[in-house]
């Protein structure tokens, strides 16, 4: 039995394919067409994951797409025509850009379809929710999905057991959460459904000096809900209007917007830190609820919040359950594995057999063609005896090393396949990897890699955390030793290496550590700002020739730079 799932379509369009219930591969398809979060149809995706599996389309069984056509169509159009008092253009406008949206889209999921599969869509948040759900270890778990919006659910409870999945309640547009933190993101010149961590980042810097009358903008209800007072907003009559996202009453009280490219100045900060606390606050109260109702020990959650790191740290601190899983891919492209799933057990009545401890599903390179592609580049290489060994001991001398192995990972954060890395002791070095290589904002602190087996010494509670979407205090003793990596407030976005997953990973951590005493590595995805991370081997050797990377290990071999 295959399955085809797609993920995505108005922004971060994937695939991915289930064969027999285990996950053989998926890709999000602006890693193959290099347009960053590409929506539409993602067929060199598709077209990735058939040729990973050695299948045609007409082997596929099965086609899941990521949201309900009709449903959304329905609920949004008629949501427009209430509001044609308001602005009857836009409203216009809109309900005919849906009409046209949704007849693409169904032309397009169509056209995926092989000749012998059957196409469901499948409802957005539920699919969200089996993303994770039926990937993660747990028999049972309680779910929390929370996005910008699907069909019109934006934020959504429920309970999975084995293979089944129910609904508890939901929170529906214009209400919603994920809109928020995007609106405050575009109010601070950031842009908005890309730029979220970037808030995140910030939130630290500042006084939560808003919270309270933030408080009067998302109003938590009894119990487990939320409302929006629609007096501070315009998202929900004209979205982008003269003030953003925010009314004039809502400019009228925190003032104007940032404009890109403005200092970012006190009152950002603060109104950073109000946001998060704000979202953070919330969830943990929705998580409580959703505890007392479940009476479960695990909890799954999905959707474009759930990248919140920081607001995910928090819940495993003081929240309820003893576990959180989040699935690496848990935005709009991970719903590719969800609806896989979701098909795969309702056709074949098979309980569950795979849990994803492992988000390297994507391209991987033969030694041949990066061997090809090293020759052809013109750069100089080596071919060490020990690739781990050697690269430990360019990190352990300062240098700035891409990390290029295997296959590629599935969702937003590189993970040791296309990754650059750094020495976390050395306090200039963040500033270092900004200016030759990642030009971001000063702010964003940088991530470690840890070994799995030391991560609870040096990262308070932190036993597991392969995927980087858990953040963590660094323990006091080792905050000093590891200025790279340990943001202003103490914390850090901790994944953790296990030898028997990531054996060369794990390895060349290792070998830095005996040299230079710490038993981790600064890691950054290996993209330059705006681009995609890189895919194949020509990109990786364009992103090291075009940057200050001193050197390069890329499979067996380790390109390296004049005098490195
Ligand atoms: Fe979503």
């Amino acid at each position: 039995m295959n399955v085809l799932g797609i993920g995505g379509y108005s922004h971060d369009s994937a695939a991915a394919l289930v064969c027999d219930g285990q996950l053989v591969a998926g890709v999000a398809e602006e890693r193959l067409t290099r347009v960053k979060h590409q929506g539409g149809a993602p067929r060199e995706a598709v077209a990735y994951c058939l040729e990973a599996a050695g299948l045609k389309p007409d082997d596929i069984d099965h086609v899941g797409c990521y949201m309900k056509p009709g449903f959304r169509m329905a609920r949004r159009i008629a949501y427009r025509i209430t509001q044609i008092p308001r602005s009857p253009i836009y409203s216009a406008v809109y309900a005919g850009y849906e009409l046209i949206h949704n007849a693409r889209y169904i032309r397009d999921m169509r056209s995926l379809c092989g000749p012998g599969a059957e196409l469901h869509y499948m409802e957005h948040h539920p699919a969200h929710a089996a993303s994770a759900f039926l990937v993660s270890p747990f028999d049972e778990a309680a779910l929390l999905t929370i996005d910008y919006i699907g069909e019109w659910a934006t934020t959504w409870r429920g309970k999975g057991e084995g293979t089944h999945i129910d609904a508890l309640g939901s929170v529906n547009y214009p209400h919603s959460l994920g809109v928020f933190y995007s609106a405050i993101t575009d109010y601070l010149g950031f842009m908005r459904a890309s730029d979220e961590y970037k808030v995140m980042g910030l939130a630290p810097y500042g006084e939560p000096e808003y919270y309270d009358d933030l408080k009067k903008v998302v109003c938590m209800n009894e119990g487990a809900d939320y409302h929006i007072d629609l007096s501070w907003t315009t998202w929900q009559s004209r979205p982008g209007s003269r003030h953003g996202y925010f009314s004039d009453k809502f400019i009228e009280r925190y003032g104007l917007p940032r404009i890109e490219g403005e200092e970012v100045e006190q009152r950002h900060k603060n109104m950073a830190a109000s946001a998060q606390k704000l979202l953070e606050d919330y969830v943990l109260q929705m998580v409580r609820a959703l505890h007392a109702k479940t009476k479960s020990k695990n909890l799954c959650m999905a959707g474009g919040v759930a990248l919140n790191c920081a607001m995910n740290g928090r819940l495993l601190r003081e929240g309820p359950f003893e576990n959180i899983y989040v699935q690496p891919a848990s935005g709009d492209d991970g719903i590719a594995i969800g609806v896989a799933y979701q098909l795969f057990h309702e056709a074949t009545g098979e309980p569950r057999s795979f849990e994803m401890q492992d988000a390297r599903i994507g391209p991987e390179f033969s030694d041949e063609a990066i061997r090809a592609a090293l020759d052809s580049s013109g750069l100089y290489y080596e071919r060490p005896d020990d690739l781990e060994t050697s690269t430990a001991e360019l990190l352990a001398k300062g240098r700035i090393v891409g990390w290029y192995q295997g296959r590629m990972e599935f969702g937003p954060r590189a993970l040791g396949s296309r990754s650059i890395l750094a020495d976390p002791t050395l306090a200039d070095m963040k500033d270092r990897v900004n200016n030759v290589v990642k030009h971001r904002e000063s702010f964003r602190p940088f991530a470690p890699s840890c070994l799995r087996e030391r991560a609870s010494e040096i990262f308070e509670g932190c036993d597991d955390s392969p995927f980087m979407l858990f953040v963590y205090p660094v323990a006091e003793s080792w905050r000093e030793r590891l200025p790279a990596i340990t943001h202003v407030d103490g914390t850090a976005r901790v994944q953790t290496v296990d030898a028997n997953l990531m054996p060369r990973f794990h390895k060349l951590i290792s070998a830095f550590e005996e040299r230079r005493g710490v038993p981790l590595v600064l890691n950054t995805s290996f993209n330059v700002m705006g681009e995609p991370i890189v895919n194949t081997p020509e990109e990786a050797l364009n992103c090291y020739r075009g940057t200050g990377i001193d050197a390069l290990a890329i499979g067996d071999y380790l390109a390296l730079k004049k005098g490195v």
